[in-house]
């Protein structure tokens, strides 16, 4: 009998390693919290995004510190808090952040500046170029009422840091508000953002160093309003996971599919599935992170904003089930 227990164990904690082993990354880092760094201090990354450069994730964001206020004079909730700069944090394994420091920092007292704490420093994204050497930053820059509409870019020898600031771009004369940055298999870069008053998103590609929008770009989820893009590629597929357009409240999510990135792109509704689902689970994309080495293990990172105390919002980290053409992200509750 105790030979049977004992086998029984051995073949069932067995079982459970190989269950464990073959849990997707996404699955064990999925979280929805403040998140906290290798020194126990809360991560200040929001709207945030990630690069994976020789064996370590990067994470960078909005550093958001201060006291939230409300801009007078808006028709919308304009809610506020000093531009902190970009953050950046490693990690090896997705669960452990160590903070790398201030990757851009901003300037006090100089309204003149677009690093100035009183201006908008929004969604930092960071790809490397492998020509150049050089990691490059792109940003959403503003004012507090979001009418100046740019993309600012600054570059690194170092993926933490410090980025040199070049200045900010309306690309093909178009306003830039929300945006990501994306880097394809054939190392061609693009830059995709809401536009035309966030009616529509535009994608443009990059000059090959990077540091450029070029002339082409193509006008994608015509008059759809949608935000916060997050993309990612998969079996030759482009897919892009947007936010509605409600500030920093939360709305539902829906997912487009392309063949090329310039599109045509098309809608294919609300991955997110349970609980909430119509408002993002109380969250707002900012990336979707490929783990490195798993194909298929995708990780929705967004972002739960608390309005009127900006400092305090929160992180939601979930999985990405992919299945042909579908995507679906399910409430971890
Ligand atoms: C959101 C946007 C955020 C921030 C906010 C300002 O819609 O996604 O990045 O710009 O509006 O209210």
């Amino acid at each position: 009998m105790k030979y049977i227990i004992l086998f029984i164990l051995i073949i069932g904690g067995k079982a459970l390693a190989f269950a464990n082993h073959h849990k997707p990354v996404s699955d064990t880092v999925s979280t929805s919290q403040i998140l906290l760094d290798t020194e126990g201090k809360p991560i200040n990354a929001h709207g945030a995004g990630v690069l994976y450069h020789e064996g370590v994730y990067y994470l960078f964001g909005e550093i958001k510190k201060g006291k939230t206020w409300l801009v007078p004079g808006q028709n919308w909730e304009d809610y506020r808090v000093p531009a902190g700069g970009v953050s950046c944090y490693s990690s090896t394994d997705l669960k452990h952040w160590k903070n790398r420091g201030v990757a851009l920092k901003v300037v006090t007292n100089d309204t003149s500046s677009e690093l100035d704490t009183g201006r908008v420093i929004e969604r930092p994204k960071v790809i490397y170029n492998a020509t150049t050497k050089k990691f490059v930053m792109w940003l959403h820059s503003d004012k507090n009422d979001y009418r100046a509409s740019k993309g600012g870019v600054a570059v690194s020898d170092k993926p933490w840091g410090p980025y040199r600031y070049l200045g900010s771009v309306k690309p093909n004369g178009q306003m830039l508000r929300d945006m990501t940055l994306f880097k394809d298999d054939d190392g061609k870069a693009y830059l995709i953002y809401s536009s035309e008053e966030n009616s529509t998103m535009h994608v443009c590609l990059l000059s090959a160093d990077y540091l450029k929008p070029t002339k082409t770009y193509s006008r994608i989820l015509i008059k759809e309003n949608r935000e916060s893009p997050a993309i990612f590629k998969h079996n030759g597929k482009y897919f892009l996971v947007t936010s509605g357009c409600s500030g920093w409240s939360p709305n539902a999510a829906d997912y487009a599919i392309a063949d090329h990135i310039m599109g045509p792109w098309t809608q294919q509704g609300n991955p997110c599935k349970g609980l909430n689902a119509g408002s993002t689970f109380s969250a707002q994309g900012a990336f979707i992170l490929p783990v490195y080495g798993k194909p298929g293990d995708f990780i929705f990172m967004g972002d739960i904003w608390n309005k009127t105390d900006l400092e305090k919002s929160a992180y939601l980290w979930l999985p990405i089930h992919v299945n042909g053409d579908k995507v679906e992200i399910h409430n971890s509750k």
